[in-house]
Order: structure tokens, then C-alpha cells, then sequence
């Protein structure tokens, strides 16, 4: 049995799916491992450490394709490329089934096994698997660091004999994973957190991390049987506008993270709302690839309205995409030991179980 990854298009992708770590595990599990030439060297990885783990670095992408039973990456290959996978093949990664139908349903009909990782259930046994949580963690933690960086006051309160400065105010949209972790990144740095979020279960969350939670008043939790958000109601939408319009006056910076599974992220923060901000604010908006929380996200640009900052990157995860690698591997490789029967030396694509059942793309 293979298991092979290539390099992915570093415009877009710097994080790798097998570590020498992961790829030491995948060998003991009795699987061979291929990957292409350089393939973790831009994160300092040398071809060698896979070699002498084991591995077989090639040159040829193409042989590493065609011959691989299961390809595991993060994102979709390029047409040429993923026009090479043939039936029974197995292919893991992170594809947004959402936005990639017609590309993905060409690789179905051609009986390939597609896996997606973000259509994980969000149970108990698949944690060790669960991506979105790993990487959206990074994601928060990264925001902050970003945010803070960019901000031109410091963020603790310091009492100085020159005088006192105080201590940002910073308000985080959405208290998921990435949420909370940008909370509790803010927190440790000192800053002053507010939170915001339409599934009243958050709150306690946000108020055991330090938070001070902003309750949308009168209004229904918003939170589906999965655990994730439903869309807000017009009458949600506008008390949220009128809450978070008073806040946002005196905020400094603005952590955006809401999202609602399989729809376009909800805007939250418009115009007004950003024009009556201080100048010097910054809003990081981690939704941006989704269409943004806010009025004037673009993705990868920096926008400046009266000296607010509106930043959003298409992937903040290549900004430590070490880290986020490592726990990407880990993740794969856990859910590949769950469909791989070591026993009979094959994948076993058990229908009853919900991992499996969930993330294959029928
Ligand atoms: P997500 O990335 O889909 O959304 C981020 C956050 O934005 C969510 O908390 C959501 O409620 C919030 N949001 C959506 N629309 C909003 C709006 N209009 N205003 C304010 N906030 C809005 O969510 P994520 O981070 O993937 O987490 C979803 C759920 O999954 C959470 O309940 C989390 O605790 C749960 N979870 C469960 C795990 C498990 O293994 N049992 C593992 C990880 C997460």
C-alpha cells in the first residue's frame, strides 16, 4: 500500500500534508511513502530526513500520482495533474466541496474516493482529525499577532512615570475555535476582550477565557443540533448592528471569525459602523476568503477608511505554515489510520462508520 503527497502550488499553499514525523508513523503503519523532490524544503525540511526515514523522494510528479493508492494534500491538484487519478485511488485534503463541485464531481465519476476534511462530523472520536479546529486555533492566534502588529499603540496598560498608557480594547466577532483563541491570545497580551457570537453556549466560553461577552438582547440562540451557527434573523441582524454600533466606537481592534457552514460569511460590520470607529483602528477579518464580516474586506488587501485598517489574508495559515503543518499531518494521519486495515493491507471504506461516511464526497 502508498501513500503519497506533491508539492503544492506555493502561491497559494506553503503548509505540507506529511511531516518526517508523520511519514516515519505512516511507515511503521506498513505503508510506503512517496512524496516529490524539495518537497518540505521550503520549511527547512531537507529531501534527506524523509530519505533516511525511509521515504522515497522522485522527481517525476506524475509517476508519484499514477502510482500512489492514497494522495493525500491540502488542496485540489491542478487539472493536469488530478486528470491522472484513476479509479479506487484515494484522495485527502482540504477541497471546499462547496465552491469546487464541478471539479470535484469530474474526480467522482471517475470512481476516485475524495475525502474532505472539513466535512468531519464534530464528534468526540474524530477530534484527533478535526483540521478545522487545528488549523482555525493557528488561525486566531495569528490574527492577533498580526493585528497587534499593525497597531500603532501599545497594547497592555502601562503605568509609566511619564504617564499611564491604557489598554487596548479588543472585540472578537464569532467565539468558535478561532475565536476563542484570539480572546485568549488578546487576554495574555493584555488587552481589554469583548466577544460576540449568535450561540448563546459561547458565552460562558468567552467569560472562562477573561472575555466579556456582548449578548445580542430578546433574541433566540442561534445554534444548530451540529453545534454550529444558523443564519441570523433580520431582527438578530439589526439589534447586533445597534449593539455592536456603540461598541465599535470605542474599540481599538476588531477580530472577525463568523461563519455559517456551506453560506457566505454574514455581514456584520458596514460602512457606518467602520466610518464612526477611531482612526487607527484595525479590523483583522479572518472571514475575508468567505466574502468577509465587514463592508470592505478584500482579501489580501489593506484597506484604509479614515485611518481604520481592514486587513484579510486568502490563507494566514502560510504565515506559520510550520506549525500549522504539524498539526495538518497529525490530523491526517489519524484519519488515515481509521480507514486503513492494516490487517488485510487495505482501505476499508466502512459506510457505517460517520468519519468515513461524512467526509467521502458522493
Ligand atoms: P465556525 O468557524 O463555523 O464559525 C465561527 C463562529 O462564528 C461560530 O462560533 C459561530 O457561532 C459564529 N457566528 C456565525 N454567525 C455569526 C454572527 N452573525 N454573529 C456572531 N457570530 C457568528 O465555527 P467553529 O469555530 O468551527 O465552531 C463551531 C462549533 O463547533 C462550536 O460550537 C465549537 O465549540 C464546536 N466544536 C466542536 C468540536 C468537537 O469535537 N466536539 C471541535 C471543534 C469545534
Amino acid at each position: 500500500m502508498k501513500i503519497a503527497s506533491i508539492l503544492e502550488n506555493q502561491k497559494i499553499e506553503k503548509r505540507i500534508a506529511i511531516t518526517p514525523e508523520i511519514a516515519k508513523k505512516y511507515i511503521s503503519l506498513g505503508l510506503e511513502v512517496s512524496l516529490s523532490e524539495n518537497y518540505g524544503s521550503h520549511l527547512g525540511i531537507k529531501d534527506e530526513e524523509y530519505i533516511k526515514l525511509g521515504a522515497s523522494i522522485l522527481k517525476d510528479e506524475k509517476e508519484i500520482i499514477t502510482n500512489t493508492n492514497i494522495l493525500v494534500q491540502l488542496t485540489l491538484l491542478d487539472e493536469d495533474k488530478s486528470s491522472l487519478l484513476k479509479e479506487n485511488q484515494s484522495f485527502i485534503g482540504v477541497f471546499n466541496p462547496y465552491d469546487n463541485k464541478d471539479k470535484i464531481s469530474n474526480l467522482v465519476k471517475k470512481n476516485i474516493n475524495i475525502f474532505s476534511l472539513e466535512l468531519l462530523p464534530r464528534i468526540t472520536r474524530a477530534q484527533s482529525m478535526d483540521i478545522l479546529s487545528s488549523q482555525a486555533n493557528l488561525a486566531g492566534y495569528k490574527a492577533v499577532v498580526e493585528s497587534f502588529a499593525n497597531f500603532e499603540k501599545a497594547i497592555p496598560m502601562m503605568m509609566t512615570a511619564a504617564g499611564t498608557i491604557p489598554a487596548a480594547k479588543v472585540l472578537v466577532v464569532g467565539a468558535g475555535v478561532a475565536g476563542l483563541q484570539a480572546i485568549a491570545t488578546a487576554k495574555r497580551m493584555g488587552a481589554i476582550v469583548f466577544a460576540t457570537d449568535v450561540r448563546m453556549a459561547s458565552k460562558e466560553q468567552v467569560e472562562s477565557l477573561g472575555g466579556k461577552f456582548l449578548t445580542v438582547e430578546g433574541t433566540e440562540n442561534l445554534e444548530t443540533e451540529g453545534g454550529y451557527a444558523k443564519e441570523a434573523s433580520d431582527d438578530f441582524k439589526k439589534k447586533q448592528e445597534e449593539l455592536l454600533s456603540e461598541t465599535l466606537k470605542k474599540i481599538d481592534i476588531v477580530i472577525c471569525t463568523a461563519l455559517i457552514p456551506g453560506k457566505k460569511a454574514p455581514l456584520i460590520i458596514k460602512e457606518d459602523m467602520i466610518n464612526n470607529m477611531q482612526s487607527s483602528s484595525i479590523i483583522y477579518d479572518l472571514a475575508a476568503i468567505q466574502g468577509g464580516n465587514t463592508a470592505y474586506t478584500k482579501v489580501d488587501e489593506v484597506i484604509n477608511k479614515n485611518g481604520v485598517k481592514i486587513m484579510g489574508e486568502s490563507n494566514i495559515l502560510n504565515k506559520l505554515p510550520t506549525s500549522a503543518s504539524n498539526l495538518y499531518a497529525k490530523n491526517v494521519f489519524n484519519f488515515v489510520s481509521n480507514l486503513y486495515d492494516k490487517e488485510n493491507k487495505k482501505i476499508n471504506i466502512n459506510l457505517d462508520d460517520e468519519i468515513i461516511e461524512k467526509t467521502l464526497i458522493k
